[in-house]
């Protein structure tokens, strides 16, 4: 081997790194060891501002548990998250696009009839999402589900909450011509979790630690691409600045306020409430 210098060593780590029979694991090691050294030679990286990085990552290690996951967290703000959610779900012109699932999913929420409340005794203003879930031909899908999750009008979620039952959260199904009816309370915009290792560097920085208002969706019905997605209430302060870089044009919805009076339930509000239309179309595939 010879000997290693500084110019000749990225090589000689790549080289050894080809020393992996399965092909796909030969090139992510050999890609990382070529973007990590060259974000090393780019930086110049000191030898005390590396040993703050390992101190970081052993320290956001050390913060992650069966409920708090400190490097997705990293991972969503720095918007790799995003981009793998890219890379693997390349939908066609027409399909409602996917974004980050986040870490406030439980799963075997309880399935509720079309319009029941799965915001019943939370804060919030009444809110009832409606539409249609159809392919990407038009046609209507019948038995999608609809697996929703969403903060409460107090912009917690259900892990956020001290709550024994389910807390903002259940699984609807389309109906034989695809529609669907979910009666909630509104979003609000909220913080990250910013008392951990992720906070610790965002407070460095000028960067919005907010998200926008957003309804969290998991939507899947047999022979199509499964999508997991949010809509977006439209005109929300944080729209444009989405701290995991989640917000694409197609999902940001206008929420209607209507004032007090007959709700789409047919029961009397005294206060204002919104009304939310969005149709899904999926795209056929696994
Ligand atoms: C969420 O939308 O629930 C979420 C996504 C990424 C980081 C934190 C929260
Ligand atoms: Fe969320």
């Amino acid at each position: 081997m010879p000997h290693v210098t500084e110019a000749n060593l990225t090589d000689l780590a790549i080289e050894r790194w080809k020393n992996i029979p399965d092909p796909r694991l030969r090139r992510i090691m050999t890609s990382l060891i070529k973007h990590l050294h060259g974000f090393v030679r780019e930086v110049e990286i000191t030898e005390a501002e590396w040993a703050t990085a390992i101190d970081w990552l052993t320290r956001t290690g050390k913060m992650c548990t069966e409920k708090r996951q400190e490097f997705i967290l990293a991972s969503d703000v720095l918007g790799v998250s995003m981009l793998v959610d890219s890379i693997n779900h390349r939908l066609a012109t027409g399909a409602t696009p996917t974004t980050v699932t986040g870490p406030f999913h439980v799963h075997d929420s309880p399935e509720l009839e079309q319009g029941a409340n799965m915001a019943d005794g939370a804060p919030g203003i009444p809110c009832f999402v409606s539409g249609f879930v159809r392919g990407l031909d038009g046609k209507p899908i019948k038995g999608a589900v609809l697996d929703v999750w969403q903060t409460d009008g107090d912009g917690l979620y259900e892990a956020q909450r001290d709550t024994d039952g389910p807390w903002l959260r259940a699984i609807y199904r389309s109906g034989a011509d695809g529609a669907y009816v979910i009666r909630t309370v509104a979003p609000v915009g909220y913080t990250i979790p910013m008392d951990g290792t992720i906070g610790e560097l965002m407070q460095r920085t000028k960067i919005s630690h907010m998200r926008p208002a957003h309804i969290h969706f998991l939507v899947e019905a047999p022979g199509y691409h499964r999508i997991i997605t949010h809509i977006f209430q439209a005109g929300d302060q944080y729209i444009d600045t989405d701290v995991v870089f989640g917000v694409k044009e197609p999902l940001i919805v206008n929420f209607e306020k209507k004032p007090s009076g007959r709700m789409p339930s047919g029961e009397t509000s005294k206060a204002p409430f919104y009304d939310v239309k969005y149709d899904f179309t999926l795209q056929p595939g696994a």
